[in-house]
């Protein structure tokens, strides 16, 4: 017989009929009138299957009655409207085969378990509610991502991970190499000889892949890249990771206002999308991790987001009698605690912030001309503060060029980004999102260690 899922038989039962599942057990609870119930979970959704084991099953003293949490089962018989509460349907097993058995020492006893703990159980811990729910809530939004760029005409790219250029300039890069690190080759003047590594160069991992992305924008127009980026930064936070996945639309003769535009219609249409395809995930995830989650989600998708500049922002929160841990002065960085009081206390929306300060910008930022700032943005939402970052990119050869020196970034290094500033240069923006960081918000999950099924940060790289 065909195996059924688990959510399309809980979606449109088909009663009376006969049907196969296979999952594992969460519980069994033996009744005095002659049968188990077993809770059966095959990961395809939220729900459980519940099942009716008789003992005159010819196996129910042998197997079904030492059937413990964690078990893996296949399970045959008739799907039949349920008697007892708290489900539509149950299934009247009529055979029930062993797969795999689970003995008492299966982590995953039926009590609440705490994320810290489920960290350490990376191979078991997607069999939990939480994890399971916010694993198909990202696996949704990566296709509802993937969905929006298509209907709206971006062709996917695929940029290099490994890389020789450092594209957000920041020198937090995990190095590649063959070299022997013992013994490298060295070069007569002492330092490390890389013409005989691998790729007879310094190579390392992509921190993002915009540069290459914008050379596609500046031939194919609309574009996106979807995937892994590494940064080696030492930030042990609940937004950080060492190894996460980003999202880079680039769009050629975008201006700031029309890169705003698309971060917000994007936002909310992929936000939208996951409300619809995964409600159980996010109910069960609103009323046990985080009280009013889908209520914030519908303001994101329904309220317009705020603009403002990054020197009104900073007028605000100074003028906001708010204690902030770290100061706020104009031309430093935003901490999180200020981005969450712009959106969570004073908004109470989602704010899109412009006009960062050069000196805190990256080097590929479009100069103003005020030569202060630059035109760059960031999308702050509640809870997490910087969801987005992004800017219209300087597209002017003799701007950009002064910038690399000034930053003494080598112009052998980015010769072929200057050189599209060279031939057909045109205005162009795009956008950077931090796809853990959209699954933490989506999710409410609280960590971004719980947003990837196995987490990079500094000291762990198990499983
Ligand atoms: O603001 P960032 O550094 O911007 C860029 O990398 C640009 N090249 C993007 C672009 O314009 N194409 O990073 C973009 C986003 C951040 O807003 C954040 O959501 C996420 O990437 N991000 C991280 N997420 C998890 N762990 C980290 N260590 C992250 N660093 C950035
Ligand atoms: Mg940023």
């Amino acid at each position: 017989m065909e195996t059924s899922r688990v959510q399309a038989l809980l979606a449109s039962p088909p009663l009376g009929s006969p049907v196969q599942i296979r999952g594992w057990v969460r519980t069994r609870r033996d009744s005095k009138a002659g049968f188990s119930f077993l809770e059966v979970n095959d990961g395809s959704c939220m729900g459980n299957l519940q099942v009716i084991a008789e003992t005159s099953l010819p196996n129910y003293a042998d197997e079904i009655s030492k059937l413990l949490p964690g078990c893996s089962v296949e399970i045959a018989g008739k799907l039949v409207e349920s008697v007892g509460g708290g489900q539509k349907v149950e299934l009247r097993a009529e055979t029930v085969s062993v797969l795999g058995w689970a003995d008492a020492s299966y982590p995953l006893q039926k009590k609440r378990h705490s994320l810290e703990f489920l960290r350490s159980l990376a191979h078991l811990r997607p069999r939990t509610n939480t994890l399971g729910a916010v694993m198909r809530v990202r696996s949704s939004l990566a296709q509802a991502v993937h969905a929006y760029f298509r209907d709206n005409g971006f062709f996917y790219i695929h940029t290099p991970i490994v890389t020789s250029s450092d594209a957000e300039g920041a020198g937090q890069m995990f190095q590649v190499t063959t070299l022997d690190l013992g013994t490298p080759p060295r070069k007569p003047d002492g330092t490390i000889d890389y013409e005989q590594d691998f790729f007879g160069r310094r190579t390392s991992l992509t921190v993002s892949g915009q540069l290459e992305a914008e050379i596609y924008a500046m031939s194919l127009g609309k574009v996106y890249t979807f995937g892994p980026t590494f940064r080696a930064e030492n930030s042990n936070t609940t937004r950080h990771l060492a190894e996460f996945w980003m999202i880079e639309p680039e769009v050629a003769f975008n201006d700031l206002q029309a890169n705003a535009a698309l971060a917000e219609d994007f936002l909310k249409k992929v936000l939208g999308s996951v409300l619809e395809s995964n409600a159980d995930d996010l109910k069960f995830l609103d009323e046990r991790v985080q009280p009013g989650l889908i209520a914030s989600l519908r303001n994101v998708i329904e309220e317009p987001f705020e603009r403002m500049t990054y020197t009104e922002a900073v007028k605000h929160l100074k003028a906001s009698g708010e204690s902030f841990e770290l100061p706020v002065d104009w031309g430093v960085p935003l901490q999180t605690e200020h981005e969450r009081y712009l959106t969570e206390k004073m908004l109470k929306k989602p704010v899109i912030l412009t006009d960062y300060p050069k000196d805190i910008a990256a080097f590929y930022m479009r100069l103003n001309d005020d030569g202060k700032t630059v035109r760059a943005m960031d999308v702050l939402v509640p809870q997490i503060g910087e969801i987005i970052g992004g800017s219209q990119r300087e597209e002017r050869y003799e701007v950009l060029k002064k910038r690399l020196e000034d930053l003494k970034m080598s112009l052998d290094d980015y010769w072929w980004y200057l050189e599209l500033r060279k031939y057909g240069t045109a205005q162009h923006s795009g956008f950077g999102l931090g796809f853990e960081r959209l699954v933490l918000f989506a999710t409410g999950i609280g960590n971004i260690r719980d947003a990837i099924p196995f987490p990079r940060f500094p000291k762990h790289a198990e499983f």
